[in-house]
């Protein structure tokens, strides 16, 4: 009787210690984001708009900052909960990245970053959201 625990509760570590090595594998094999091209290529029509009243500014605060950060940095209080690793927005990374990628993965999500497509409807305040993350890389 007392093998039979042990041998179950052998099994029950191993298969989680492989569970939470697939899982890791996983995240790390997204690294590799893809954006359909009809996305990369996309025109930021508010691109030269002034942000007088800060919508951008407002909706990040909002929004993503619990687990973006305040200043964008991947340091949100959310962010340690998180089992990847948030980018820094204000790094190259993101920077070198195009309006319409940003956009694209912001609308539709992934992981554990939520799809703000339904949240999010007015198109003016989505590209002001995005020109807002180009002042956090400033
Ligand atoms: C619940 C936490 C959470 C919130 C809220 C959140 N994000 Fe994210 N975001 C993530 C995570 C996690 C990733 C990385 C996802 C991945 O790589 O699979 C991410 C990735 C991104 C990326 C892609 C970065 C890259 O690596 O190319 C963009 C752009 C982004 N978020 C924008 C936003 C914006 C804009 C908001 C607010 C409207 C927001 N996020 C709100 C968790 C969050």
């Amino acid at each position: 009787m007392k093998n039979k625990i042990l041998i179950v509760t052998l099994l029950a570590c191993i298969s989680f210690v492989c569970l939470s090595w697939t899982t890791k594998f996983q995240a790390e094999q997204d690294s590799n984001w893809e954006v359909p091209e009809a996305y990369t290529t996309m025109k930021n029509p508010y691109a030269n708009t002034i942000d007088t009243e800060n919508v951008g500014r407002a909706l990040f605060l909002k929004h993503c900052k619990l687990c973006h950060g305040q200043y964008g940095k991947g340091d949100g209080i959310m962010a340690e909960n998180l089992d990847i690793e948030i980018a820094d927005f204000t790094k190259a990374t993101i920077q070198a990245q195009t309006d319409g990628s940003l956009y694209y993965k912001f609308l539709f999500g992934r992981n554990e970053m939520p799809a703000f497509k339904a949240k999010i409807k007015n198109e003016e305040d989505r590209w002001l959201l995005i020109n807002y993350l180009r002042k956090l890389g400033e």
